[in-house]
């Protein structure tokens, strides 16, 4: 394609490879699921309106495992919504709720929620424990229950959600229709109101001061790139850690249209780690992925990764401190053994 050098070879406007960037590795390549809940789901595509997947990407679900993305553009945001709404199968898109409110008794509603909700999502809303999806195949696949007292959850769903997603249930995964159940369009009614009187669990007190850690691990390669990357790779699979994928930015090409690399990301992942860290506090997947950065400043090569130990004073769990520890350690190794 003469004429068209790529000097950013990632369009910041893509959502797919946003989404390949920032989710794929909870929801799922296809939007199938993994640590996080199905996406691609048509009835979840049916309830949730652009405002819901706005709303919930910018806030996450604090406390769980869905991260906040504050750091993105709207523009980067819209993209993102535009790319999973694509999954949604024709006319099934969420701008078709009918959005007049919702009258309901909170107070019936409590009792059925005691009855029909509490064995999945908790007494009061809490939500399920572990991760979202096994990694297994779908089908029979436990999905996890969301937190509903969640204020992530609370301020990104209309009632009109709330209520869509009672009637229709989300077939493939465990949450049933209440109406193929047998309960009544008040019920649900009702059902809503109790939902959104939750009041959001309590969220942990802000992060101590983290300024002793450093932001990152870093160390200067005596190899060149394609070497270091290498290196890299070999020095991940010796520390048992599974390579997720290996993606070159900022490509320049010189006048012979040779490849100009300057910055390489080599996302890896220990799996085993990452559920025993889940169980230990579900906010862990804030680590998700462990990404080694490579880049080359005047010929010079360096492979950084974010300190864990850094991000560990922010969960205030001294469980959760020791695992991050034993973490910061296979990091250094590896950095070392691959600019060693
Ligand atoms: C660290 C893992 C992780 C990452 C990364 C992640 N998510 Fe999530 N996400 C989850 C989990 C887990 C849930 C379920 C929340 C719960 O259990 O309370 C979730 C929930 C959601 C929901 C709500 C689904 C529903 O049924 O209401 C949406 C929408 C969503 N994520 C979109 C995204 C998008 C878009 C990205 C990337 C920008 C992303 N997530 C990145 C783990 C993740
Ligand atoms: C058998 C377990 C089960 C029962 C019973 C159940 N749910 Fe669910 N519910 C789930 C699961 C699992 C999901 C997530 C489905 C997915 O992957 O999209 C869910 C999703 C939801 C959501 C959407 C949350 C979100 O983040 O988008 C709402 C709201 C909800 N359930 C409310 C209820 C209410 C109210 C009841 C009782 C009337 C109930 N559920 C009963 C398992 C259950």
């Amino acid at each position: 394609m003469p004429g068209s050098l790529v000097t950013t070879a990632w369009a910041m406007d893509d959502g797919a490879k946003l989404y390949a960037r920032h989710c794929a590795a909870c929801h799922g390549s296809r939007g199938t699921g993994g640590v996080g809940v199905p996406l691609a789901l048509p009835d979840f595509l049916a309830a949730a309106d652009d405002d819901f997947l706005r709303k919930t990407i910018r806030l996450g679900r604090p406390g769980r495992v869905m991260p906040a993305f504050r750091q993105l553009s709207d523009a980067e945001v819209g993209a993102l919504v535009r790319y999973i709404r694509g999954w949604a199968p024709a006319g099934a898109s969420g701008a078709a709720i009918e959005k007049s409110s919702i009258k309901g008794n909170a107070g019936h509603g409590e009792k059925l929620y005691a009855r029909y909700c509490t064995a999945c999502h908790g007494v009061h809303g809490e939500g399920g424990h572990g991760t979202g999806v096994t990694f297994s195949r779908p089908r029979d696949l436990p999905v996890l229950a969301p937190a509903l007292n969640n204020p992530g959850f609370l301020a990104a769903a209309s009632d009109a959600m709330i209520k869509i997603t009672l009637m229709r249930g989300r077939r493939n995964t465990p949450m049933p229709s209440f109406l193929r159940l047998g309960l009544k369009e008040q019920d649900i009614d009702d059902l809503v109101a109790y939902v959104r009187a939750f009041k959001p669990e309590t969220l942990p007190d802000p992060a101590p001061s983290m300024a002793d850690e450093p932001p990152v691990i870093e160390r200067v390669s005596p190899y060149d790139m394609d070497k270091t990357v290498e290196r890299l790779k070999e020095a991940i699979g010796a520390a048992n850690m599974r390579l997720i994928r290996s993606e070159v930015f900022d490509r320049t090409f010189s006048d012979d249209g040779r490849e100009n690399r300057r910055h390489v990301v080599v996302d890896s992942c220990d799996f085993n780690f990452l559920n025993q860290a889940l169980k230990i506090d579900p906010r862990v997947g804030l680590f998700l992925p462990c990404r080694f950065t490579l880049s080359e400043r005047d010929g010079k090569v360096s492979v950084s990764t974010i300190n864990p130990k850094r991000l560990s004073a922010i969960f205030n769990n001294s469980e959760l401190n020791r695992l991050c520890d034993k973490m910061h350690k296979v990091y250094v190794d590896i950095l070392e053994e691959a600019t060693f």
